[in-house]
């Protein structure tokens, strides 16, 4: 069941809304990643436009993108990459009450913007889907957005846009540059798996589909994943949900202390005519960043209508919030717990991999959530990356380099593995926990898989005072 192994409620809606803080990914010039010029460090927090911020976070395909997936050495060998992502563009989880809802259509009409060149041909695969085989839970849903009137959490024709232009990114990465999957490829070097909710599958769908045009069904498994932490049979933590109702506390008295904030929602509350603590459940951000995203006027009452300054007020709470949250740790530790059954299944994964073993995928997907990906980002020690936006990923890359001519002999294998971590196509490696202090050679641009195994393993488990994922999670409130 979900509840019992994944965020509660309460921090649902709270996390829902927080917003990205880092800059983002394009303000670094591609010249600078092609050197491999250590990441700058901005010593100042940067001040954040709330507005802009929100626009970040939409995602609007709008543009080329580009991707640092795939770069590499010439001589080295890409053995297996795993991919975890946020679905895409979605419509509203919650509703602001007595007011007309943002009017967005999730039928997908090949010839509307946003649209993609595969996009007609997606659907029409799409109904072959039966030939798959499916998870049952999986099975039951639909595997495109159908509704003219968007339905609540609905993914929308930008969200698949989104995840078909992701997956041929990743495709000429993988794929063309690389060969990752050779034609005649089997459910042996694939790997699927997504969480129980119709805009993850349909994300999933659509990044292998532009990953794989015209991919055979009778190869694709998708599996279902029930947690949305990922964390599969490893879920029992009592020590992570400890860490999170205290960092629930702090965010409540964060956010009780600021009286703008307090101000801003009574105004919105009393414009639409309902109490103030209705208005805050119904998280009315959520409803207006899908105006804010599909370019549509904020509602209007009687009484006048809401205001991109309301959201930006609402915005920039969040933001402080997500500087406090990094100074006080509290939910760092969360996250070291929240992570730890899915990286170290990464790992495994990668081990096998390198070692041509079952269950060493050369393909993985993680189709997920904010809540999947925020925890991740923050064990991994990226605390300065954005929230993820809709359509974020996430990749881990497992290379092999050529034997060393100096280490020939002493030299395991395993020390010739290297890891790589993209974060929205920014090489982020050695901003990680496991590779900030490496030494870089100009000639190894990428990090030893040897020390993200130890992180994983061990080293991550140092901040908690425990040494193992068990002894963090079971020992008992001091
Ligand atoms: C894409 O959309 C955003 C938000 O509306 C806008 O700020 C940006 O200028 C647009 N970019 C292009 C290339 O049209
Ligand atoms: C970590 O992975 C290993 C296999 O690689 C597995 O045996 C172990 O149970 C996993 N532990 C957790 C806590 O996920
Ligand atoms: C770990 O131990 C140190 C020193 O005893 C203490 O200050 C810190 O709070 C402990 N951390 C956790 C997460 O228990």
């Amino acid at each position: 069941m979900v509840s019992s192994s994944s965020i509660s409620p309460v921090l649902l809606l709270l996390v829902v809304h927080i917003i990205p803080v880092s800059p983002v990914g394009d303000e670094r010039s591609p010249g600078k990643n092609r050197k491999r010029v250590p990441p700058v460090l901005h010593t100042e927090p940067p001040v954040l436009d709330p507005i802009k911020e929100a626009y970040a976070y939409c995602n609007i395909p709008n543009r080329t993108e580009r991707g640092w997936e795939g770069h590499s050495p010439a001589d080295y060998e890409l053995l297996s990459v795993q991919v975890m992502i946020r679905h895409g563009d979605r419509y509203p989880l919650y509703a602001i009450p007595k007011t007309k809802r943002p009017a967005v259509d999730c039928m997908l009409v090949p010839y509307r913007s946003p649209s993609h060149p595969l996009l007609a041909t997606f659907i029409n695969h799409m109904s072959w889907g039966g030939r798959g085989r499916w998870d049952p839970t999986l099975s039951a849903l639909p595997r495109l957005p159908s509704h003219s009137m968007c339905e609540m959490g609905e993914l929308t024709q930008t969200g698949i846009v989104q995840h078909l232009r992701n997956g041929q990114l990743l495709r000429d990465a993988y794929m063309k540059r690389h060969r990752l999957l050779r034609p005649g490829w089997t459910a042996r070097q694939l790997y699927v798996e997504s969480t129980g909710k119709s805009r993850t599958l349909q994300s999933g769908l659509a990044l292998l589909y532009g990953l794989l045009p015209d991919f055979d069904w009778a190869e694709v498994l998708v599996q279902h994943q029930a947690s949305t932490l990922f964390c599969g049979a490893h879920c029992d933590c009592p020590a992570r949900n400890r860490y999170l109702e205290e960092e629930q506390r702090r965010q409540y008295r964060l956010r009780v202390a600021d009286t703008e904030l307090d101000r801003t929602y009574a105004d919105m509350a009393r414009m639409v005519g309902v109490a103030p603590r209705q208005l805050r459940a119904a998280n009315p951000v959520d409803s207006l960043t899908c105006h804010l995203c599909h370019g549509l006027s904020f509602p209007c009452t009687a009484q006048g209508c809401l205001s991109p300054r309301q959201l930006a007020i609402i915005k920039r709470q969040q933001l402080e919030d997500e500087e406090d949250r990094r100074r006080q740790g509290l939910y760092h530790r969360y996250a070291l717990l929240a992570a730890h059954p899915f990286l170290n299944r990464t790992a495994g994964c990668m081990l096998r991999a390198a070692e041509g073993r079952d269950g060493g995928e050369a393909l993985a997907v993680f189709s997920a959530h904010d809540v999947t990906l925020v925890p991740l980002l923050s064990a991994l020690g990226l605390a300065k990356a954005r929230f993820p936006r809709f359509a974020a990923r996430l990749v881990f890359e497992l290379w092999r380099i050529p034997p060393q001519p100096r280490q020939e002999d002493g030299s395991s294998e395993r020390q010739r593995l290297f890891v790589r971590i993209l974060y929205d196509g920014e090489d982020v490696t050695f901003q990680t926990a496991f590779c900030q202090s490496r030494e870089r050679h100009p000639g190894q641009p990428l990090c030893p898989f040897d020390n993200f195994l130890s992180f994983v393993r061990r080293d991550m488990f140092r901040t908690l005072n425990a040494t193992s994922y068990q002894e963090a999670c079971h020992r008992r409130p001091v």
